[in-house]
């Protein structure tokens, strides 16, 4: 009997505390969103199946907490990603210049085989916040960032508004798969 085609993808999702990783991951898995801010605690995973092409693809998603005091994942954690997302909001520049922080610390701790080709995908969050006009980071801004770090694909979206976030998703789980 033929085995169907499976892949269990592990991808991790990083970024400053608030800029909506949790939110994100909601709506993609559950298709809900909450206005209240519940800080995550440490890290938890929750599991997304799809199918890409022939294969039946199981996506564990790590959501981890952007706040300093929580950071203790450590590096069995982030052993064995294959892919991971870094999030930032476009209203807040600061969540924008920690990605830098936030892609280095990833490689330091996952030090995968080969750094330079090692899947990332920019995720840029709270298009809708009044309208786009607080908005302060450009979308050129964070291309070229994304150029810079060796073409990291890069997604707007809105987690309250289910703007991309699929697109985002789908994106992440062809990248962790191709680099399996
Ligand atoms: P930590 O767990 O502390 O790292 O934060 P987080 O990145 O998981 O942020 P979270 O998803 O908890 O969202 C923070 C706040 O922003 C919450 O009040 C959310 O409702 C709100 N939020 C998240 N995404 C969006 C969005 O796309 N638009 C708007 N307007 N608010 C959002
Ligand atoms: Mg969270």
């Amino acid at each position: 009997m033929l085995m169907p085609n499976r892949s269990l993808l592990k991808v991790i999702v990083l970024g400053d505390s608030g800029v909506g990783k949790t939110s994100l991951m909601n709506q993609y898995v559950y298709k809900k969103f909450s206005q209240q801010y519940k800080a995550t605690i440490g890290a938890d995973f929750v599991t997304k199946e799809l199918q890409i092409d022939d294969k039946l693809v199981t996506l564990q998603i790590w959501d981890t907490a952007g706040q300093e005091r929580f950071h203790s994942l450590g590096i069995a954690f982030y052993r064995g990603a294959d892919c991971c997302i870094l999030v930032y909001d476009v209203n807040v520049p600061k969540s924008f210049e920690t990605l830098q922080n936030w892609h280095e610390e990833f490689l330091k701790q996952a030090d995968p085989t080969d750094p330079d080709t090692f899947p990332f995908v920019l995720i840029g969050n709270k298009l809708d916040v009044d309208g786009g006009s607080s908005r302060v980071v450009s979308e050129k801004t964070a291309r070229d960032w994304c150029a810079l770090k060796g073409n990291i694909p890069y997604f707007e979206t809105s987690a309250k508004e289910d703007y991309n976030v699929d697109a985002a998703f789908l994106c992440i789980a062809e990248t962790a798969l191709a680099n399996e």
